[in-house]
């Protein structure tokens, strides 16, 4: 799906974040920012050693990377020039303030572009995957926190990279559904 909000394109698509051509793609990391499974563990792959020696030099300028916050290094040998790496929040049933850790794992991933005058990136479906949170309630954070950023900064595209079939129709559900989110 393609869409534009704002001047800025916003797509979804279903293939691997590693093989994408944006200036920036993000990371679903953790804290201590040395690597994992799922996307922090195929970013790492695909990109060389490079980023994890970036990522140990923050971590000895700052300690790892707190959730909902994000940090940024080279792309390595991938194709997009920066990892921006992020930490989502472990699903604990939603009464831990997941919600608003989620959205600002966007939120400070987006403001960390802007502020590098990245023009385009790429997202995977943060925390879903590992760390439990539902698609559904994810998707409709992730796409209302983009959409709100958009009301105030524009970027050449903003592309959501989905690993499953399943997670893409989830995605575009929550984004045709979008007059009727009311998320606090
Ligand atoms: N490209 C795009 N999406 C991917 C890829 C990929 N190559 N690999 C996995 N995914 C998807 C998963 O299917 C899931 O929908 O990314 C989403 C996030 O899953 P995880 O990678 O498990 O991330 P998360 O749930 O945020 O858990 C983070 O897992 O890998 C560890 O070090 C990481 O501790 C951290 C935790």
């Amino acid at each position: 799906m393609e869409t534009k909000v704002g001047k800025t394109k916003l797509s979804l698509i279903r293939e691997d974040i590693t093989q994408q051509d944006t200036e920036a793609i993000v990371n679903a990391a953790n804290t201590t920012l040395l690597g994992g499974g799922g996307v922090d563990g195929a970013i790492h792959r695909a990109g060389g050693p490079s980023i994890l020696e970036e990522c140990k030099k923050i971590r000895a300028r700052q300690g790892g990377c707190p959730t909902g916050k994000a940090v940024i290094t080279r792309g390595g040998k991938l194709k997009a020039k920066y990892v921006i790496h992020t930490v989502g929040p472990i699903w604990s049933g939603g009464k831990r303030n997941e919600d608003t850790l989620l959205r600002n794992a966007y939120k400070n991933s987006l403001t960390l572009a802007k502020n590098k005058g990245i023009q385009s990136l790429s997202f995977p479906s943060i925390s879903t995957g590992a760390y439990g949170f539902p698609t559904e309630r994810a998707a409709r954070i992730a796409l209302s926190t983009i959409q709100d950023f958009l009301k105030r900064h524009t970027f050449e595209e903003v592309r959501f990279v989905l690993f499953s079939e399943r997670d893409l129709k989830t995605y575009e559900e929550a984004w045709s559904d979008r007059y009727s989110w009311n998320v606090s």
